[in-house]
């Protein structure tokens, strides 16, 4: 049992980031095709925002679509590309009620104009909610992240703007996603597998990993509450010992 005191003292994830894996496994369990896993995943997308609302939570960023998931069928593509349109369609208006910024982050030149507009629309009107700030990772790479930035610096060099000698790990971080806020603590992934996959890279440098047996659509807010209390006993130590932490 903890004490009072250890109970306040316990850690509480500020940022928490999210692989939603194990859509296509679910359907197939039911006999099912992907597509209807992809579809039942939006559930769990919700019961997700509504727990980072409930709880405190300021950044959560999830992991929709990475930039290697072009390379499945064209068919589940497509039906992804609608189902991003349709759920931008029908839960911004919610998430605007409930105070959330919306931002898309990833190379978004890749997609449809109206998803573009939809995807501007969203951001724009949700761009002073500060309850919570949800994070849509779409055509996302770790890699694509780090590079950009590296790009962005050198051509501030390359103009003069600045020198290279202004480079160290917060002007980086600066042109990375999710720039402006708090690093990873958490990284939760469904479905089992214990990968990063390409995910966010620099940013989750000290995060603490969770990996969850279950499929994304079975991820529900008492998963996600399991998946906090285990943060919660982790000693996060960032390079010193124990002892100077206790
Ligand atoms: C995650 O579920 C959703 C996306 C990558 C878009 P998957 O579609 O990868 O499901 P599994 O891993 O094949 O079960
Ligand atoms: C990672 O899942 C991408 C998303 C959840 C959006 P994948 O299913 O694409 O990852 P791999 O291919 O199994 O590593
Ligand atoms: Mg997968």
């Amino acid at each position: 049992m903890n004490s009072p005191e250890q109970l306040v003292e316990k850690n509480s994830p500020q940022h928490v980031a999210i692989i939603m894996d194990g859509n296509g496994r679910w359907a197939k369990k039911k006999g099912k095709i992907r597509t209807f896993g992809h579809k039942a995943g939006v559930k769990a997308v919700r019961a997700s925002v509504s727990y980072a609302l409930k709880n405190g939570v300021q950044v959560l960023t999830l992991f929709a679509f990475s930039s290697e998931n072009w390379n499945r069928p064209a068919e589940e593509v497509g039906v992804l590309m609608e189902l991003f349109k349709m759920v931008l369609g029908s839960e911004v208006k919610k998430l605007h009620k409930n105070d959330v910024r919306l931002n898309i982050i990833g190379d978004t030149s890749r997609f449809d104009s109206k998803l573009v507009s939809k995807i501007r629309e969203a951001e724009e009107l949700t761009e002073n909610n500060d309850s919570l700030v949800l994070n849509i990772a779409a055509n996302y790479g770790g890699r694509w992240d780090i590079v950009n930035a590296a790009k962005q610096l050198a051509t501030q060099v390359h103009t003069g703007k600045i020198d290279v000698a202004d480079i160290d790990e917060e002007t980086f971080s600066r042109h990375t996603c999710a720039a402006d806020l708090p690093a990873v603590d958490l990284l939760i992934r469904t479905g089992g597998e214990q990968r990063i996959s390409n995910f966010l890279l620099w940013q989750i440098a000290y995060a603490e990993l969770y990996f969850s047996e279950d499929f994304w659509p079975d991820f529900d807010e008492a998963a996600f509450q399991v998946a906090v209390d285990v943060f919660a006993d982790r000693q996060r130590r960032f390079g010193k010992t124990s002892e100077q932490l206790s």
